[in-house]
This record gives structure tokens, sequence and C-alpha cells, in this order.
């Protein structure tokens, strides 16, 4: 379950994540408990209208609204990107990581659960690498603190899912993808 994943491997039980960002929607269940106040935004009415009738978790928000321009109340200790990044175009991709920068406190951390497909003609989903993440968060200081695969994932997508997390360092900003590929894919 991912739950377990969070809690078990990214120690979601710290105090550090007092305030939680989700992005789809529903999973914004599996960031709640411990105190934390949780946002689950997803751009779909549809969407959040079925999360908010499938949870009944008292400390998760449920917000239809657009990533890029949605008014957050403040910024957040952790956010968690599930397979958000493999849904937008390419071309998107450098603000969505400006995005994050500016949602996430300085000493906040991010989650990317990645859904990395190679066979796409088109999209979304996009064809997505681990290289394609750290092209655009690398330069803003985002790097991985690790990396594992999603042993938890469905059926279809097993071996195909990698949980990240990334810290931003003052050196993280300096390293280059050239300097330091990586060797996940
Ligand atoms: C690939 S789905 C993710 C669904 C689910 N997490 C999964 O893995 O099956 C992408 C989601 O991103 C949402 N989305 C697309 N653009 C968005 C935006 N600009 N802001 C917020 N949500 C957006 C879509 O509504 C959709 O629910």
């Amino acid at each position: 379950m991912l739950r377990d994943v969070l809690v078990n491997e990214i120690g979601l039980h710290r105090q550090s994540h007092a305030r939680a960002l989700e992005l789809q929607g529903y999973d914004a269940v599996a960031l709640s408990g411990g105190g934390r106040s949780v946002v689950g935004l997803d751009v779909c009415d549809a969407v959040i209208q079925r999360a908010r009738q499938r949870s009944s978790a008292s400390d998760v928000a449920f917000v239809s609204a657009d990533f890029f321009t949605w008014a957050a109340p403040e910024p957040f200790h952790l956010i968690l990107d599930y397979t958000f990044f493999c849904a937008l175009d390419p071309s998107v991709r450098p603000a969505w990581a400006a995005r994050m920068e500016e949602l996430l406190r300085p000493d906040g951390e991010l989650i990317t659960l990645m859904y990395l497909p190679q066979d796409q003609d088109s999209g979304p989903p996009y064809n997505t690498t681990v290289l394609d993440y750290e092209e655009v968060l690398n330069p803003l200081g985002f790097v991985i603190e690790s990396i594992e695969d999603n042993d938890v994932a469905v059926e279809p997508r097993k071996g195909l899912e990698k949980i990240a997390r990334w810290k931003k360092t003052a050196a993280g900003a300096e390293t280059s993808t050239t300097d330091k590929p990586s060797d996940n894919l």
C-alpha cells in the first residue's frame, strides 16, 4: 500500500511534514494522519468530487484548481507528485519544477512517484525518464536523496514506477545532469 511505503521508507510520521500537498486528489489520503494538514489537488472537478466521496479523512482538503496558478495559503513541508509529471506536455516540465520550488518551503521535501513509460507515440502519459526529472530539478538545487522501485504499483505498471525523494541543497544547484547522470534510467 502506498501509505506503508510513505511511512516506512519516507518517514512520513516526521513532525517536519506538518503541511503536505498531494497532486492527484485521492492519494492525499495516503498522507493523512499524524496531525498533518493535507491538500489533495487536481484541476479536474470530477476527480476531486470522487475523491471527496471516497474519503472520510477530516484532515484532507480536496481542492479543484490548476497546479500552475493555484494560490496556496502557504508553502508546504512536503509535496507528493503522484504520476503528475508524466501527464504534462514535456514543454511544461521546466515550469513544473519552478512551481514545485515555489510551493515548497526551503527545507521542504519533494516526493515523486514516477511512472516511466517508454513506448508512447504521444501523451498523456508522455515518455518519461528519471533524467527528465533531473534535467529540470537539478538546476534549481533539488537532488535525489533516495530512489526505489515502487513495489506497490498496480499490475500493468509493475517495474515502470519509481519513488524518489528530493532534497533542495545549495550544492545541488551546481550539480549538472551531465556531471552526475542518473544510472536509474
Ligand atoms: C496521469 S493522471 C494521474 C492519475 C493517477 N495519479 C494515476 O497514476 O493514475 C494526471 C492528473 O493530472 C491532472 N491535471 C492535469 N493538469 C493539471 C493541472 N494543471 N493542475 C492540476 N491537475 C492537473 C488531471 O486532471 C489528472 O487527474
